[in-house]
């Protein structure tokens, strides 16, 4: 193979679609329609998420209030009280310890003939809150109020203090047990940076938890549920697979800290918070009001996989906490309940509803099964004592379900020791699925276009779990979502289409980032609190799963795969459902490309073709808040001779993607 390193450059031509000029200047690019190579997997193109960058709690899950059940660390972190007059002891953080060990702490206030603005708590969200003019808000509250009779005002307000909508709750019940109670009132104007005032009027004593604000316009309007604009994105996306929860959540800073998955289930005041260990992880940028409240929690995940027509993957700690941090490890005789929260999430999702998990799920409002069919070992786990776990996880696993593909890690790198290792003894143990991850330069990506072409075709499939190139280098605050970026990782997945065969699944990481809150750069898609851009990146990934096809093609020139020579990358692929050819053609040169291309096997073809295509000449070029979709692709058709082959010009710095219809 010749594999070119080509980087792109400052100004680049424009061209547009143009014959050829004679077909002996330009080599013909063969593409066999009649014998497919392989199979597409419908899991070939999916998403990876992360509750990283405020991806969960302040992103995706749509609560407005931080802290809402006061158990960060600090409990009055997020809150502020407000007292016109001073008074020790009027407000009050206080813990029901073992009588609650999932919610301890609430908050309690004595009202002595306040009035409204005399005494008060303020939540300044996660960032801010989004607020939307006309918008309904529900609040929620879990109350005791143990003597007399106190109100509370609910109101947002602008970053300048003012009102902008609000309501009163009068506490239907006295006495001492918790009850739930809901208002709903709606927003006058539209501010990115609200906050959320509560006002005690009257006399008395009240104990407040829980204390919650949604938007009406949640993801399908369910109540307490996801930001709908950032599900949009995911489903516009038709992705095959969602990969939950992580990532190195999975795995904690230490085992205490690991992603319990039964701790996500049930009430919201039955959920376990926990510290999230992108909170303390660079110093650089610290987040010490990063928690995660599991408001959602797996059932949520697997609802969401199903609303989006994407195959669930959830990932499991194998008894490994994050091996860059702690390295602690569960002793294999203690392994025993990891393995049996493998078997039980299994059970959870697909059992019946007679079985104990299974009937917890119909209980959360899903009688019928998930169907799921792929679970992940361990995250970026490596060495013998990861080995050593996944064997007796997929012993007991595959002894009980033997349906189930189970996911192993290969590390944190595509190469190297810990790599070549885990690879050798996994494909040897003929693992189902091995999880590669590549944070590497965008040059890396070019080179390895062909990096599966001499993968083992009957052996262990592969899954490109996380990847995405750098700007500058893994970690590094500067990077950026770049054309340079993202052309890069374009290329690099036709080498993962054309062998689709070995590759089954494959995801860009991470996913989300909020704009004021992240911890790690590049992220496909990033939000503030009210809107929404995807990078550039996220445009590539939609056009390969968006135009995924059933079937390989061999597509060739010179009887070879293009993988970079003179800087084109391309990949072929049939969709026997539609009756349409599939090509993606990848031109990280600075000037033009013309090929004949010929569709080998094909008699007619419709006489117009439809093609997307990313272009920029800037490698720099990034999308943004402002400027969403300055790279994003533009929808195009292409006069056809009706025949099998066409003449084809690329654009320097281009992506593009054409269908043809077979007739
Ligand atoms: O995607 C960010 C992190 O990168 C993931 O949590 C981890 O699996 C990898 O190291």
């Amino acid at each position: 193979m010749n594999i070119r390193k080509v980087t792109l450059s400052a100004v680049l031509l424009s061209t547009l679609w143009a014959p050829l000029s004679s077909e002996a200047q330009n080599p013909s690019i063969v593409v066999k329609t009649a014998q497919p190579v392989s199979e597409i997997q419908p899991t070939m193109w999916g998403v990876f998420f992360e509750d990283i960058n405020l991806g969960a709690d302040g992103g995706l899950y749509a609560e407005l209030v931080k802290n809402r059940s006061f158990e960060f660390f600090k409990p009055l972190m997020g809150w502020k009280i407000q007292q016109k007059k001073f008074k020790e002891g009027t407000v009050t953080v206080q813990n029901r310890q073992e009588k609650n060990v999932s919610n301890p702490r609430f908050l309690s206030v004595k009202a002595e003939n306040t009035v409204r603005g005399d005494l008060g708590i303020t939540n300044e969200g996660f960032r801010g809150m989004g607020i939307k003019n006309g918008l309904r808000y529900d609040f929620s509250v879990m109350y005791r109020q143990t003597s007399g009779s106190v109100k509370l005002h609910v109101e947002l307000i602008n970053a300048k203090g003012e009102n902008i909508g609000g309501t009163t709750l009068i506490p239907q019940k006295n006495g001492n047990t918790w009850e739930k109670q809901a208002v709903s009132f709606t927003a006058n104007a539209t501010e990115s940076k609200g906050k959320l005032n509560i006002w005690f009027e009257g006399n008395g004593e009240i104990d407040l938890d829980i204390i919650s604000l949604f938007p009406e316009d949640t993801w399908k309007k369910r109540p307490g549920g996801m930001r709908a604009d950032m599900v949009q994105m995911l489903a516009d996306m038709k992705p095959g697979f969602i990969r939950f929860p992580g990532g190195c959540i999975v795995e904690g800073f230490d085992l205490s800290q690991r992603y319990q998955w039964k701790k996500t289930l049930g009430a919201l005041e039955d959920r376990q918070l926990i510290i999230n260990r992108w909170n303390f992880e660079f110093s650089h940028r610290p987040a010490p009001d990063y928690f995660q409240s599991f408001g959602l929690g797996f059932f949520e995940y697997f609802q969401l996989a199903e609303d989006i027509g994407a195959e669930a993957l959830p990932i499991l700690n194998c008894g490994m906490a994050c091996q860059f941090n702690s390295a602690e490890i569960a002793p294999l005789d203690q392994l025993e309940p990891y393995v049996q929260d493998a078997l039980d999430l299994i059970e959870f999702a697909n059992g019946d509803v007679s079985t104990t998990w299974g009937k917890v799920r119909a209980g959360m409002g899903h009688p019928a099964p998930f169907r799921l069919k792929f679970l992940g070992v361990g995250n970026e786990n490596w060495g013998p004592q990861y080995l050593e776990r996944v064997k007796i996880f997929t012993k007991a696993i595959k002894a009980k379900y033997p349906e189930i593909k189970l996911v192993n890690s290969s590390g944190t790198d595509p190469n190297g020791e810990r790599f070549d290792y885990l690879n050798n003894e996994l494909r040897s143990m003929k693992a189902d699925i091995i999880d590669e991850h590549y944070y590497r330069q965008a040059d890396w990506f070019l080179q390895n276009a062909a990096r599966y072409d001499s993968y083992d075709r009957n052996g262990s499939k592969v899954f490109a779990g996380e990847y995405a190139a750098q700007s500058d280098k893994t970690v590094s605050v500067d990077n950026k979502n770049n054309w340079k970026c993202a052309i890069a990782e374009a290329a690099f997945m036709t080498g993962l289409e054309r062998n689709a065969q070995v590759v089954n699944m494959a995801s860009y990481a991470p996913l989300f980032a909020h704009v004021d809150g992240w911890q790690w750069t590049p992220d496909m898609i990033w939000v503030d609190n009210l809107r929404i851009y995807g990078t550039p990146n996220y445009y590539v990934q939609k056009l390969y799963s968006l135009n995924k096809g059933t079937h390989v093609l061999s597509m060739t020139q010179n009887n070879q795969a293009l993988t970079g020579q003179d800087g084109l990358f391309a990949s072929a692929s049939l969709d026997k459902n539609t009756n349409e050819v599939i090509l993606k053609f990848v031109n990280t040169s600075k000037q033009d490309i013309s090929r004949e291309i010929n569709l080998e096997g094909v008699k007619k073809t419709e006489k117009t073709g439809k093609v997307w295509t990313m272009q920029s000449n800037d490698p720099e070029v990034v999308n943004s808040l402002n400027n969403p979709v300055q790279l994003s692709p533009k929808e195009s058709a292409i006069a056809l001779s009706g025949k099998n082959k066409f003449a084809l010009t690329v654009a320097p710095g281009s992506f593009t993607v054409l269908r043809i219809k077979t007739l």
